[in-house]
């Protein structure tokens, strides 16, 4: 039996883990009670667990024969503080806390591989399942590599999977080298001086001079980036005053840089404390930036993506595996993991649903078992014995 056949007897128990997430999302790093679950569920198939790694992170060993070569195979466990607009019987049961980013079916599609390699698993050597906390920009992956993740659990390859809408349930793509962009959060803090509305000659306008900030930024991805690197640089946000009247001392704005190079993210940050800077000064008033790297640029090993990409084939057909997916200016955090352990990140099909962070997402259940069988494919063909 195939792993797709095999993981398909139970496919209805992942359903109802799957949607039971889904009815209690969690933010990142309070992943308290999906992280028992997971533990749980490992525990009940035989599974070495161990649980608060980068904090409420869970990683389960499962090791067959001499226990030799390592795969560390990664799903993220986080909702996004949204509110949920769907009707579905299942939806979020916690106010403002949604899984609009498929990460319940993440942690079920992992659960669906390390139940199939604890029962039926066929291969030598080491399997860590690693479940990640608060991948939403609040950096779980670095709280599980700093609490020791490769040194405690060491990896000779990892891989980790997203859903992709859009994309036909059953269906893989991926690409070599970088794949998803390197992000950053910025706030900027404009300090001028407060007046009355009716007395701006007694004021230095923080307000005003955040427009113009906000407008000269736009100069540094057209003018400062080389014009074949690929950047982003979005203000999103700009909070200041309170009252109709009143000229406020502050504000702020706030915004995402992206890149696939590292070197081009210092360009920005240089080029925005340059821009902050010059601009409020020439206004009278003080500019500080605090610039904080996120997601490192996310890079796909070649080996690593033939493999991965060849278990999908074998798993579903050539014609349904993708292996030129295109970069895209999403941010992944996994990325962190790939930098100090080489691997790959694949999208599988979620078929035509709401896109990611939107509040009429759903993750798709049909897709589950592909998932699974993915990794525990790639398990079997990495670790042949
Ligand atoms: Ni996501």
């Amino acid at each position: 039996m195939s792993a797709l056949d095999a993981i398909a007897t139970y496919a209805d128990d992942l359903t109802a883990i799957r949607r039971d997430l889904h009815a209690h999302p969690e933010l990142g790093l309070e992943e308290v009670r999906t992280a028992g679950i997971v533990a749980e569920k490992l525990k009940s198939w035989g599974i070495e667990v161990h649980t608060g790694v980068g904090r409420t992170g869970v990683v389960g060993v499962l090791r067959r024969g001499t226990g030799g070569p390592a795969i560390g195979l990664r799903a993220d466990m986080d909702a996004l503080p949204m509110e949920e607009e769907t009707n579905l019987p299942y939806r979020s049961t916690n106010p403002g806390r949604m899984h609009a980013c498929g990460h319940d079916g993440h942690t079920t599609m992992l659960l669906g591989a390390a139940r199939y390699l604890a029962e039926h698993g066929d291969f030598n050597g080491t399997v860590n399942f690693i479940f990640q906390p608060g991948e939403e920009g609040v950096g779980g992956a670095l709280a599980m590599l700093e609490d020791g993740l490769f040194e405690r659990f060491p990896c000779d390859a990892i891989y980790a999977m997203h859903n992709r809408p859009g994309m036909p349930v059953g269906q893989f793509c991926i690409g070599k080298g970088p794949s998803a962009a390197g992000g950053a959060f910025f706030d900027i803090t404009i300090t001028g001086k407060g007046s009355h509305g009716a007395r701006p000659e007694g004021s230095i306008d923080p307000l005003l001079t955040a427009c113009h900030i906000t407008t000269a930024l736009q100069s540094i991805v057209s003018r400062n980036v080389p014009p074949a690197d690929t950047a982003v640089l979005s203000v999103t946000k700009i909070v200041g005053g309170d009252a109709y009247n009143v000229i406020p001392q502050t504000a702020i704005i706030s915004g995402t840089c992206r890149a696939f190079r590292k070197e081009v993210m210092a360009q920005m940050e240089e080029g925005m404390k340059r821009v902050a800077k010059g601009v409020a000064e020439g206004f009278g008033a003080t500019a500080t930036v605090d610039f904080r790297l996120i997601f490192a640029p996310l890079v796909n090993d070649p080996d690593h993506t033939d493999a991965i990409a060849d278990a999908a084939a074998a798993l579903v057909g050539e014609a349904k595996v993708d292996r030129n997916k295109a970069p895209g200016m999403g941010s992944e955090d996994f990325s962190f993991m790939m930098e100090k352990v080489p691997g790959a990140y694949i999208q599988v099909g979620n078929g035509d649903t709401a896109m990611p962070h939107n509040p009429a997402y759903n993750f798709s259940d049909e897709a589950t078992p592909y998932g699974a069988a993915l990794f525990a494919t790639l398990v079997e063909r990495r670790l042949a014995k």
